[in-house]
Parts: structure tokens; sequence; C-alpha cells
């Protein structure tokens, strides 16, 4: 019903009659009432005037009823631990392919590699639940195309030149604005799900520290909303897994790295490899050329950059 009313008020600029939206929605006048209080106490800015409601600024909040058709697939929490873990109760309890967790602060923020991902107010927190028909080694592409969707809805909405780093960082002139963290339940040939756990820097403000970070609004200068992040990277990565598009993500990534042509150093939790990142494999592995003239391909891993070596 929120969704509803959202809509006819933003469709609107005079205000709307509380007895126009009952006709409209066929509930009473104080169930509308009650409506409108609801949404006001999440964070819309909705006006009562003489005349009826107003909707006076939107809200950037990802609340269920700003997605429309996609509402009960979105768990919001002003504040939860890491939006991961419930995530997975949900996966495990067989929710739908594509159901959101989204949390406005988290207090215990999971990087990759066990670090620790700052979750001030202000930037967008969310955990996607995928139950692809693929098999586990595909499950990386999904990654990357997560990457390449978010810099895709950062250009699109915002005029940001993102590019994306191996295996899975989106960054601006070397500063990170986003980050993935996946965790996958899979058999031998076929994944039970994959929590796809998205950080983007909108309105808050990262620590510029090791590495690097900047957010949307440091970029345009004005606020980014989070709802309209998530619902345009929600409508590019749906349709692309949709539309059996996964198999041209490794064509697309090599054209916005940043990190083929670099000498990185990558880490993973058993050693630490250098060498220059000359292509990505079909599977999304990263290949390097060694001091020694060999090259080895990388599954899992963090990656530093350091020069660029050759044209990239
Ligand atoms: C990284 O770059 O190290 C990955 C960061 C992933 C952060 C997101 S925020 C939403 C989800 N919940 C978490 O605890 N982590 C991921």
């Amino acid at each position: 019903m929120k969704t509803h009313i959202l809509q006819i008020l933003q469709q609107s600029n005079p205000p709307v009659s509380g007895e126009h939206l009952s006709r409209q929605l066929g509930i009473s006048r104080v169930a509308v009432w009650k409506h409108i209080r609801g949404m006001q106490a999440a964070g819309y800015d909705i006006q009562s005037t003489p005349k009826g409601y107003r909707l006076a600024a939107r809200s950037d909040k990802p609340l269920p009823w700003v997605f429309g058709e996609r509402s009960s697939k979105v768990h919001h929490y002003s504040e939860l631990p890491s939006t991961m873990e419930k995530a997975v109760v949900l996966a495990q309890g067989g929710c739908d392919n594509f159901s959101v967790v989204v949390a406005d602060r988290q207090t215990k923020g999971r990087g990759r590699l066990q670090r620790r991902w700052q979750s001030d107010p202000g930037g967008l927190y969310f955990t996607m639940v995928l139950k692809p028909r693929l098999d586990p080694w595909a499950a990386p592409l999904l990654n990357l195309a997560a990457a390449l969707d978010l810099a895709g809805t950062l250009a699109e909405h915002y005029g940001i030149d993102a590019k994306v780093k191996w295996p899975n960082d989106v960054l601006v002139d070397g500063k990170k604005i986003a980050g993935i963290l996946s965790q996958m339940a899979a058999e031998a040939d076929c994944i039970h799900y994959v929590c796809l756990g998205i950080g983007v820097n909108v309105n808050n403000h990262p620590p510029n520290i090791s590495p690097p970070a900047v957010s949307v609004s440091q970029l345009t200068g004005r606020p980014g909303s989070r709802a309209e992040i998530l619902a345009g990277f929600w409508d590019r990565f749906e349709r692309r897994i949709n539309e059996d598009r996964l198999s041209g993500v490794v064509q697309e990534w090599k054209t916005r790295t940043v990190t083929l042509g670099h000498h990185v150093v990558i880490k993973t939790i058993q050693e630490t490899i250098e060498g220059t990142a000359v292509d990505l494999d079909p599977k999304g592995g990263l290949v390097l050329s060694l001091p020694d003239g060999k090259q080895k391909t990388i599954v899992h891993g963090d990656c530093f950059h350091d020069t660029v070596t050759e044209e990239g």
C-alpha cells in the first residue's frame, strides 16, 4: 500500500487529498492517514496541508515500499551487526531469488579476508541472496558482474567514471567507492545460494587511509540516494542474470579494469605472490606473469596495485 501511496505522491506536484488517496487505493481515510504516519516516521518528508498530502522531499532510505513490485523481497533494518548473517539465515530458510537484506548501519561490517568494513550511517550496506542455476566454478563471474553493474549504476545516475579492480572492487581515481564480499553454499555441481554483500560509500565519509576511499557525495558535491543506487544496481544485475549474459562478463570487465598491466601483489590467506597482471581467464581468475617468466592464475585473494608496467 505504501508503494502505491508513494507513487501517487511522486506523480503529483499539488497536494493530494486524503479522500482522493482513499478512493484510488480502496481503503479508508483513516487507513491512508496511518500509512502516511508510518512513512513520516520512517523519514519521508510528507507534509499535511489543508489541501492534502504533499511529498516535500524524497528520502534516500532503502525502505521496502520504495522498490515497488520488489518490496516484499526487501528486508530493511536500521542497524544490524552485518547484513551477511541475516541473508544467510534467509537463504537457508528458502527465501526468493534476489531477496535483499539492507541496513542503515552495521556494527560488525565484514570485508574480504576477515577485514572490517566500516559501516557508518549514510553508506549503502546490503546483501543480495542469489540462487543461480550455475556451476560453482562460475560463481566468481557473479562478483565481476556485480562490480560492473555497480560501476554502471554510478555512471548512469551520478556521472561517476568508476573502474573495477580485481577481484571485485569499484574505484574512482584509485580510491575505493564500493566493495563486494560473497559467501556461497554449493555442492560439486550446483550452487544452493550465493550471498552477495555490497558496501557502497554514498553519503558517509569513509576513512581515507589505506586503501584510500571516497564517497558519492564527496565526488559530486551533493547527497546521493541509497535507494536509487540499490534500485539501479538491482535492475542492471537482475536483467543481466535473467538474460543469461554472464558469459560476456570477462570481456566487459577487461574494458573497465585498472588491474591489467599493473605490477600487483596478491595476498591470500596462505601466501603473497607478486607479478604483472596480464589477463583474466574465462572463469574470472587473474593471470599473472611471474618474475621467473612463468604464468600463474590466481583464483582468490586480495590485490594491491603497484606501478603500470605496460599499456593497460
Ligand atoms: C571488501 O571490499 O572487503 C568487501 C566489503 C563488503 C562490505 C559489505 S557491506 C554489506 C555486507 N555486509 C557486510 O558485513 N559486508 C558486506
